[in-house]
């Protein structure tokens, strides 16, 4: 049998983003790779999510192209994306996750199990019958992330998935993520927290106006930016 083709090295090249007249990204080049994770930091409005949603293939560049696996083709067969605000169905959390496979393609008859493993990967089995909308803000970002996993995804786009939450729900949030990363899963991720970036990423992006400003290794990033922009970023000066 033939292995299923990668989505990585994930490649933009020369890739703008622009509404009428703004523009939101400006002139990208990167490439993502497989290993540990991506994080895209930069202030509000820097482009995060604009970025997240062309790695997914939401949204196609205004210029520029986007490339899975040296493919053009946007279809979003090995990747996952998980919104800063997830709208969760007026379900119960396990009916949200059956959902989530259904719709990933999973046979009917494989699906209470792979529910139940799920549920139980985000630590979440005890909560399977409680409606989602009822859950925590930690649980509901929780189940997003098993929603997500349903997809068996290669690469795991995540737009601040800790943004509201308390340290002990972020906790939660980044021993999945940690998991996934050891399951083999590409996470690219937009965080605002530097301590996370510390904790979890292997190499940054960072973005400011649209536009790529630094792109290094964590600790190069963190100990040795080389542009004021991150200095004064991670000095928490207001970068606007
Ligand atoms: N469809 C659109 N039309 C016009 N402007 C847009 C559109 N989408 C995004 N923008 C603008 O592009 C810029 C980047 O938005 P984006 O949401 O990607 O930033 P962000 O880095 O994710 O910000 P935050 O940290 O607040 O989540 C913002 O100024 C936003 O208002
Ligand atoms: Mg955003």
């Amino acid at each position: 049998m033939r292995a299923p083709a990668s989505d990585l090295p994930l490649v933009l090249e020369d890739v703008s983003l622009q509404a009428g007249a703004t523009v939101i990204l400006d002139c990208l080049n990167l490439t993502i790779v497989p290993g540990a994770p991506t994080l895209i930091v930069g202030p509000n409005g820097a482009g995060k999510t604009s970025l997240l949603r062309l790695c997914m293939g939401l949204d196609a560049p205004s210029a520029g192209r986007v490339t899975w696996g040296g493919r053009a083709d946007r279809a979003m067969t090995r990747r996952a994306i998980l919104f800063q605000r997830p709208v969760m169905l007026r379900r119960t959390a396990a009916a949200n996750v059956d959902y989530a496979l259904a719709q990933a393609g999973c046979p009917r008859h494989e699906r209470a199990d792979r529910v139940a493993a799920l549920l139980d990967r985000v630590g979440l089995s005890g909560l399977a019958q409680r409606p989602a909308r009822r859950l925590s803000g930690g649980e509901q970002q929780r189940l997003a992330l098993a929603r997500a996993l349903a997809r068996d995804p290669e690469i795991l786009l995540l737009d601040e998935p800790t943004a509201n939450l308390d340290p002990a729900a972020t906790r939660g949030v980044e021993e999945i993520v940690l998991s996934a990363v050891q399951s083999g899963i590409k996470i690219v991720m937009a965080s605002h927290d530097l301590g996370q970036v510390r904790r979890l990423a292997g190499d940054v992006i960072f973005l400011v106006r649209g536009a790529l400003c630094e792109r290094a290794c964590t600790a190069d990033f963190l100990d040795h930016p080389t542009t004021p922009e991150a200095a004064a970023f991670l000095r928490g000066d207001l970068v606007i």
